[in-house]
């Protein structure tokens, strides 16, 4: 059977058991893996995801991550959101992907050696707002998506815990996080969501001691991209990490003091052109602006296009000389971002454009 075969095969499958609201042998694994937990690092399995049967196959990788299996080939789905400086995305293990086709084989690319995971070429992150909030921290920005496998075309997809056979996307995936305090360990991250394509991406990871995780983290608006599931500051050139208010819930507006609940369109219904409303972005205060070459020390060189790459540097990343100087220098001074006009910067074209993007499943 061919991989597009299996996948409708899956789809339709999916499609009829979500329908049915049924528990059906050979889709759903035992346990769904927003329910696993593990302590990081000593409880990690190998892998998570071990139910064998399943019409999703195997998980692809692994979360035992190590000095071995640390590099460009490394198949790592133990992931982690700590700060600006210190975050990993979704992306796919093979050079030309297209999300939509492999989000469940997703492997953690990262800004930080040491975890046995890929690590995000240079010049890729071409913007980064990294912001903690209340309820959660979120990394929005803008990449050069080539350079982490993703087609330079695609306008993206979203993965979270859950997906329709509730192995997740990818299957398998973890999060932790040491940006909720507590013992100052490591918190796994039960709701994220995490929206790649379109030169952009956001990762939200809700802190699971607070409450309403998995309101602020939804996972079923996936054809709406991050200006309506992690609405943010992010410009592109600008690296900073600041404080912030939450968002509103995913999906939920307020329309002349009346709140009301998005409900998104089914795929059968076509494109999704219009939106009954603009997300709200909430304040952000306490802003530090960086150079990307102070914060990602230890990144590999790009192994493909890096003529083009090195042509096309942001203003604030490493080796550019800066257009408009005021962001050079390592960590310039605590500033607040404005939240007007220009806030609406990754809701432009290239993130509606997930609006538009065909299949993947929340
Ligand atoms: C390193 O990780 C791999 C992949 O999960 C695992 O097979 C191997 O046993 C680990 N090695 C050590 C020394 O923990
Ligand atoms: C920045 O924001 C903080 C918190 O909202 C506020 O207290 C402070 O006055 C602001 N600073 C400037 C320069 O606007
Ligand atoms: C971000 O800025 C770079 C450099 O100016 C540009 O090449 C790239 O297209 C921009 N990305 C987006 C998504 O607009």
């Amino acid at each position: 059977m061919s991989p597009s075969t299996l996948l409708n095969v899956f789809v339709l499958a999916a499609l009829s058991l979500v329908g049915a609201n049924a528990q059906v042998t050979g889709t759903y694994p035992a346990t769904p893996l927003a329910s696993k937990t593990f302590t990081y690092p000593s409880g990690i399995p190998e892998k998570v995801d071990t139910d064998t049967g399943l019409i999703r196959g195997f998980q692809h990788g692994y979360n035992q991550c190590n000095s071995t299996t640390e590099g460009p080939n490394s198949l790592c789905q133990t992931s982690f959101i700590n700060s600006i400086d210190d975050f990993c995305l979704w992306a796919p293990g093979e050079p030309g992907s297209v999300v939509a086709n492999t989000e469940g084989e997703m492997v953690a690319w990262c800004t930080k050696p040491g975890r046995g995971t890929r690590l995000i070429p240079q010049y890729a992150l071409q913007g980064v707002q990294f912001i903690k909030t209340p309820n959660y921290v979120q990394v929005a920005g803008f990449i050069r998506q080539e350079l982490i496998n993703i087609d330079s075309a695609d306008y993206g997809g979203e993965m979270d815990p859950h997906g329709a056979d509730l192995r997740g996307n990818p299957m398998g995936g973890l999060i932790y996080s040491n940006a909720f305090g507590g013992d100052g360990g490591w918190t796994q991250v039960i709701e994220w969501h995490n929206f790649m394509g379109g030169n952009g991406f956001c990762l939200k990871a809700c802190d699971p001691n607070k409450p309403d995780d998995e309101k602020y983290c939804e996972h079923r608006l996936d054809r709406i991209g991050c200006a309506y599931n992690a609405p943010n500051n992010a410009q592109n050139g600008t690296f900073e990490s600041c404080e912030g208010e939450n968002q509103d819930f995913p999906g939920v507006y307020t329309v002349n003091g009346q709140v009301m609940t998005y409900a998104q369109p089914p795929e059968s219904e076509g494109p999704i052109t219009t939106m009954p409303y603009t997300a709200r972005i909430p304040a952000s205060s306490n802003c530090v602006t960086y150079t990307s070459s102070a914060l990602y020390t230890a990144l590999p060189s790009p192994s493909i296009q890096i003529g083009a790459v090195s042509t096309a540097l942001p203003s604030g990343a490493s080796g550019s000389g800066s257009p408009s100087g005021s962001r050079t220098g390592a960590a310039a001074g605590a500033q607040n971002t404005s939240n007007g006009a220009s806030s609406l910067a990754i809701s432009g074209v290239s993130f509606l454009g997930v609006v538009f993007s065909i299949l993947f499943l929340a």
